[in-house]
């Protein structure tokens, strides 16, 4: 159990902040053209991540275990099909995925730590940030190495379980990203083309944006949200009694998204200033943060500190990312721990080396016609796996649920819970359909 309320938001908004908002966000809303990407990308946060989030977190608190058998016992107690597990099954799979390619990216955030530590970045002009980026990540060895860093230090907080490491973790450096975040904001003001950047995300054009679009922006919302796998679901079960679930859902959820907004307020700016390309693509942030840090006074402090901070907040997602398949793994298999940490994250990792060797050796190979081993990872679990799992997650949650045991944990004004049943039952549900039929049919 979270040792109060408070830590609960904090362990799920640490969950929620992580690369899918300062790394993610920025590049998909680049790559798709800025202000109508953004726009819908709010819409899914309100109307569909935020139901969903409060079915996850009233599943999980309801359930009390890992998501496969809260999901088994709830469906049992509702009278509903046994087949409702398999909400826990697909969450663990697009964990699997999701931390693979995960554990590459967190991996070059650190590797920047010790370049910014280092000086490489001062003085840096556009095209050298880029070419240094590429350098890194053309050297398949040098990037396993850091994946393998970081998957390491996951294996080890995962092991020792929920608690006083994340919590203090949690506590102090959320904040701590946040103001600098924040000064970094300023500084794009100051030194960048802040209102082109401002133009670019938030003016938006009827028709301008596909449904292709619109399905990457429904993935974003639920990528940044950890929603979908379940994640929030085994959060959910450590959650006290006593904490409303709509007002948290909702706090973790605008929290994210400022993140998010303010991240892609630094970069954006700063991408117009130099004339880089807005869809570059995954790099989006390994270039024009390393052009700010570079021409700043303190820039080299900075700069390391914040990647230090990314990295933190990675490994607050990430561990987020595998709970749930460990959690699974203890509970079933009565094994240590440890040694579900151990080969959860070691299945991740492999999995994670064809993401690693997809911008260098692999990068030839496809897997999806036209996408390469990261992009197929990334879209088979962002855009398909997550909105598909909350899809079901909410029409458990609004359908088939014991009345008692949810009216008991959501404790709502008649007012709110109206409110609450249209969004999870009809309009998320609906909302999540509508895109898939338009996108792939
Ligand atoms: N929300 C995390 C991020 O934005 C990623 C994540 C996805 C975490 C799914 C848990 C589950 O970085």
């Amino acid at each position: 159990m979270w040792s109060s309320r408070l830590m609960f938001v904090l362990a799920a908004a640490g969950s929620a902040v992580g690369l899918g908002n300062i790394w993610r966000f920025p590049y998909i809303a680049g790559a798709n053209g800025g202000g109508s990407f953004v726009l819908v990308y709010l819409l899914c946060i309100a109307i569909i991540g935020i139901p969903i989030m409060t079915s996850e977190i009233l599943l999980g608190r309801a359930g009390r275990q890992s998501p496969i058998h809260s999901m088994r016992d709830l469906a049992r107690q509702s009278g509903a099909s046994p087949m409702w597990q398999l909400i826990g099954w697909m969450g663990a799979l697009a964990g699997f995925m999701i931390l693979s390619f995960y554990g590459v990216i967190a991996g070059w955030a650190m590797a920047y730590i010790v370049s910014s530590a280092q000086g490489t970045f001062t003085g840096v002009d556009a095209a050298q940030a880029t070419a240094i980026f590429n350098g890194f990540i053309g050297d398949p060895f040098e990037v396993v190495a850091w994946q393998t860093v970081f998957m390491v230090m996951t294996v080890v907080i995962v092991a020792r379980g929920v608690g006083e490491g994340i919590e203090t973790a949690v506590k102090y450096l959320m904040p701590a990203l946040f103001i600098l975040l924040i000064a970094l904001v300023v500084y794009a003001m100051f030194s960048g083309h802040f209102m082109e950047g401002v133009r670019f995300l938030f003016s938006f054009h009827r028709g301008e944006l596909g449904w292709d679009g619109v399905l990457m922006a429904m993935g974003q919302a639920f990528f940044t949200l950890s929603l979908g796998m379940a994640a929030i679901m085994t959060y959910g079960a450590y959650m006290p009694k006593d904490a409303s679930i709509v007002g948290t859902a909702t706090t973790i959820a605008l929290l994210d998204t400022l993140v998010a907004v303010l991240a892609a307020l630094v970069i954006f700016p700063l991408v117009f200033a130099n004339g880089l390309e807005s869809s570059s693509g995954p790099g989006l942030m390994f270039v024009t943060l390393p052009l700010a840090f570079g021409h700043m006074t303190g820039g080299q402090i900075f700069g390391t500190v914040f990647f230090i901070l990314v990295t933190f907040a990675a490994v607050t997602s990430s561990i987020s990312i595998m709970e749930p398949a460990v959690a699974w793994l203890v509970e079933r298999l009565y094994v240590p721990r440890k040694w579900a940490a151990i080969v959860v994250g070691g299945v991740a990792w492999a999995l994670g080396l064809g993401t690693a060797f997809s911008f260098n050796i692999w990068s030839d190979v496809t897997i999806l016609p036209g996408k390469s081993f990261f992009d197929t990872m990334d879209f088979v679990s962002n855009n398909v796996m997550l909105p598909l799992g909350g899809m079901l997650i909410a029409l458990f949650a609004g359908w088939f649920l014991d009345a008692k045991i949810r009216n008991d944990e959501l404790a709502l004004s008649p007012g709110m819970f109206a409110i609450w049943r249209v969004l999870v039952r009809f309009v998320a549900p609906a909302a999540v359909f509508v895109v898939f039929v338009m996108t792939f049919v």
